[in-house]
């Protein structure tokens, strides 16, 4: 026999099917191994400190002398819930940092923030899906441990605060709750890390001073907001031009309509004061500068240098969709356990929050909106030809690659 599996050659196929069927009289090696454990050192338990964790699932139900089955899923939900909830914050700030310490210039360092952030939208995949499991508890069921909670409620969790302020989750959007400022629900040391949390540089603040940077965008060099601009207007002037020679019909009406829509939105992008006035409004989240590199990003996308940013946006997007989705799923498994009854944290509840299921808190909110200024290829600035030797620089301050005679 030649090739194939060496392993095949020197066992016989009877032997193979003894192994593989568990005979112990065959040459099982599945029990072989030492007990290193019996030796000292590190164990399992300890490594884990599984003392403290499985120690922690404390049922006041049982403390009030009425132990309700349940309450021991509501709890371990929780705890599951905010352990992965730390995990995601360890992502964040390890992001954050590469960001603020400027090394985002070295291509390396961008792949490990999108390898962050994917995970991060991973676990928060499994955090949106993670209510059907707390949903196996009937309303009727909570109702029996639900008076021992009060007034604990979902809305002291430190960890989730901390989150919404560190993505970008601006204060002067927050939905009001009974009034009081949310930090007012937490004390001392807590409240001064949610204070910490919302002077430090956020994760949309760190995105915007890089896509600020986005190379190709240096009016003395490739200028492609420029480019851009003469490029939509003309092809703009073109359609119009086109349909005025159409004879009168529906359709072209139709069409001029469309035309002038085009022609309203593109001059709303193209206004930096328009762009100010959205963003004082907290319709716009990103800088001027900072859109047109987001767009950029999103027209080069294919060109190897832009592919990477590219993941990022998109990653971005996943996780203020994915932090949706979770208020959600929230406040549905939330309206489902008590109706309109109000918290125990004493908000109105379900009401309370369905109105954070909203734009106001999604962060990247003007990624979402490029897609309204996707125009046709032919429209986007073409780059110039030794784009390729640009793919292999990790520093890309050098707008030579662009030229600025590429015009369209
Ligand atoms: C039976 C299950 C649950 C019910 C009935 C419930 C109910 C509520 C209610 C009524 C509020 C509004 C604040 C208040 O007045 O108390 C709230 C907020 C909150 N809950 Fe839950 N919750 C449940 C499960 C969970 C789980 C498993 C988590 C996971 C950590 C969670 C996290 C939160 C958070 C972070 C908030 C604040 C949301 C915000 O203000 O945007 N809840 N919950």
């Amino acid at each position: 026999m030649s090739g194939g599996c060496p392993f095949m050659r020197k066992t016989s196929l009877l032997n193979f099917n003894r192994l593989t069927l568990g005979d112990t009289e065959g040459e099982d090696s599945s029990q072989d191994g030492v007990n290193k454990a019996s030796k000292g050192g590190l164990i399992y338990g300890d490594y884990l400190q599984l003392d403290k964790v499985l120690d922690a699932q404390e049922l006041q139900s049982e403390k009030k002398g009425n132990k309700i089955h349940d309450e021991h899923l509501f709890i371990v939900t929780h705890q599951a819930y905010e352990l992965w909830f730390k995990q995601i914050l360890w992502e964040l700030d390890s992001v954050r940092e590469i960001f603020q310490k400027g090394h985002m210039r070295d291509e390396r360092n961008m792949l490990k923030v999108v390898t962050r952030m994917h995970r991060i939208s991973i676990i928060l995949k499994l955090l949106v899906e993670q209510f059907t499991v707390l949903e196996t508890m009937t309303p009727l069921d909570f109702f029996d441990f639900r008076e021992y909670l009060t007034p604990a409620s979902g809305f002291q969790s430190l960890q989730f605060r901390l989150l919404e302020n560190k993505i970008g989750v601006p204060e002067n959007l927050r939905v009001p709750y009974n009034r009081r400022h949310y930090r007012d629900n937490f004390k001392g040391k807590e409240n001064e890390m949610l204070l910490h949390s919302e002077e430090e540089q956020t994760l949309l603040q760190l995105v915007e001073a890089w896509l600020e940077r986005t190379p190709g965008l240096e009016e003395q060099g490739f200028n492609f907001w420029g480019k851009l601009q003469v490029n939509i207007f003309k092809g703009i002037a073109e359609g119009f031009h086109a349909a005025l020679g159409k004879p009168e019909s529906e359709e072209k009406e139709e069409l001029m309509e469309e035309l002038k829509k085009q022609k309203e939105v593109f001059t709303s992008l193209f206004d930096e004061k328009r762009h100010e006035h959205l963003l004082s409004k907290g319709d716009r989240r990103l800088s001027y500068n900072a859109l047109k590199g987001a767009l950029m990003i999103y027209f080069y996308r294919e060109e190897p240098r832009f592919q990477v940013p590219f993941q990022l946006l998109t990653s971005l997007m996943d996780i203020d969709i994915l932090m949706t989705k979770w208020r959600y799923n929230h406040v549905c498994m939330v309206h489902r356990m008590i109706g309109s009854k109000a918290g125990t944290g004493g908000s109105s509840g379900y009401h309370y929050l369905r109105s954070t299921v909203s734009d106001r808190y999604k962060v990247f909110v003007d990624l979402f909106n490029l897609s309204t200024f996707l125009v046709p290829r032919h429209w986007v600035p073409k780059l110039n030809p030794s784009i390729h030797k640009f793919l292999f620089t990790a520093e890309c301050s050098d707008s030579s690659y662009f030229s600025s005679e590429d015009s369209d």
